[in-house]
């Protein structure tokens, strides 16, 4: 089995070809960081007209590195959602055109998916599994049932743990994306210094919220005299804000913990995927969390837990396998819970 997978659902381009062994055969991705970097963030039409760009090229780059030709192909998967629309649509296009004309099946891939299933193609992971999903977009603790078994045990309310790292990163000047700034500068800094909230900490259940944490960050620079943020500022506050989010993750996985080790005795393993995975001090925290339960712990490694299109052909490996495969006229989603029975979070565990 070989299936040549795409994504395009927010910055990175990318194209990868994987066997269904779990050998990556290719992964290519390109960034668009530098073209939303004079904006602060993502912007969704520029987004959408540069994976129209590069995308042929990408798939080209795949083929030609994996040593295959489509004819060799099972099947092409493409993200199909959630995501920047105008994105998703590129990649689900082009790996319809391809479908079609090589008259090969076509999988539309939950982006959420492909993050839950990556432990499985790098480390065999077996199911059941706890997956804990940060990035720039989502913030979800998933009890990892089978392919297409998902049971959302907590999400955020507001922001997702990404975006609230890039918001102090850009509140701090120190330019986006902000993760890894965050994370450089709160090494050199001392996270006692500043008492910021640990939002649901201690409360029931596993939702999470970060709006809070990203005020209060505002309001301590605030109280700072004014235009005399000196680096030693920068760095306690980073380091503050990373300290107050490793509380609250643990808090929140343990919990998370509590209830799937309860519900499925055999699960022994917590995964974390997603941007945020990138950050040693959040992982270490998690890590010894796991090692505390006795449970197995796994972080794929960094370019497989950023967005990547291994994943999404990986997925379609994993779905292809089970005999799914879906229609070509799939309608891109621009939501797409991996749990659709879930009930809303909104005001988790607080009392009205
Ligand atoms: O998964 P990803 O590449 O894209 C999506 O959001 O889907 O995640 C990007 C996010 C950004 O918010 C970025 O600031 C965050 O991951 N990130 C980090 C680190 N590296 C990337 N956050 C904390 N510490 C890091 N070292
Ligand atoms: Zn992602």
């Amino acid at each position: 089995m070989i299936v040549l997978g795409i994504e395009t659902s927010c910055d990175d381009t990318a194209a990868a070809v994987v066997s269904g062994e779990g050998r990556i055969l290719s992964d290519q991705v390109l960034t668009q960081l530098d073209e939303h970097k004079p904006f602060g963030g993502v912007v969704p039409e520029v987004a959408a007209r540069s994976h129209l760009q590069h995308i042929d090229r990408l798939v080209d780059q795949a083929m030609q590195t994996a040593g295959v030709k489509f004819q060799d192909l099972s099947a092409v998967a493409a993200t199909g959602g959630p995501g920047l629309i105008g994105g998703v649509m590129v990649g689900v296009m082009t790996a319809k055109a391809i479908a079609a004309v090589h008259k090969l099946p076509f999988l539309a891939i939950n982006h959420l998916e492909g993050h839950a299933l990556t432990a499985r193609l790098t480390n065999g992971v077996d199911f059941p599994y706890l997956l804990l999903l940060v990035s720039g977009g989502h913030c979800q603790l998933l009890a990892v049932e089978g392919v297409g078994r998902y049971r959302r045990l907590g999400t955020t309310i507001d922001d997702a743990l990404g975006e609230a790292f890039d918001k102090t990163a850009k509140m701090l000047g120190l330019g986006y994306p902000g993760g890894p700034a965050v994370e450089a500068w709160a090494a050199k800094g001392d996270g006692s210094r500043f008492a910021l909230p640990r939002p649901l900490k201690g409360r029931a259940g596993c939702h999470f919220s970060f709006s809070g944490l990203k005020t209060a960050v505002r309001q301590t620079i605030d109280a700072l005299p004014p235009g005399a943020l000196e680096d030693q500022d920068i760095a306690d506050l980073c380091a503050s804000f990373q300290a107050a989010a490793a509380d609250v993750l643990a808090d929140r996985t343990g919990h998370a913990l509590d209830t799937f080790q309860n519900a499925y005795p055999d699960g022994k393993t917590l995964v974390i995927a997603g941007g945020v995975a990138a950050n040693r001090f959040l992982c270490d925290r998690l890590q010894g969390l796991a090692a505390d339960r006795g449970i197995d712990w796994v972080a794929p490694p960094l370019n497989l837990c950023t967005d990547n299109a291994a994943m999404i052909a990986w997925a379609g490996c994993e779905r292809l396998r089970l005999g799914l495969s879906d229609g070509l006229d799939f309608a891109p989603r621009p939501r797409w819970p991996l749990d659709p029975e879930a009930l809303p979070a909104a005001f988790a565990g607080v009392k009205a």
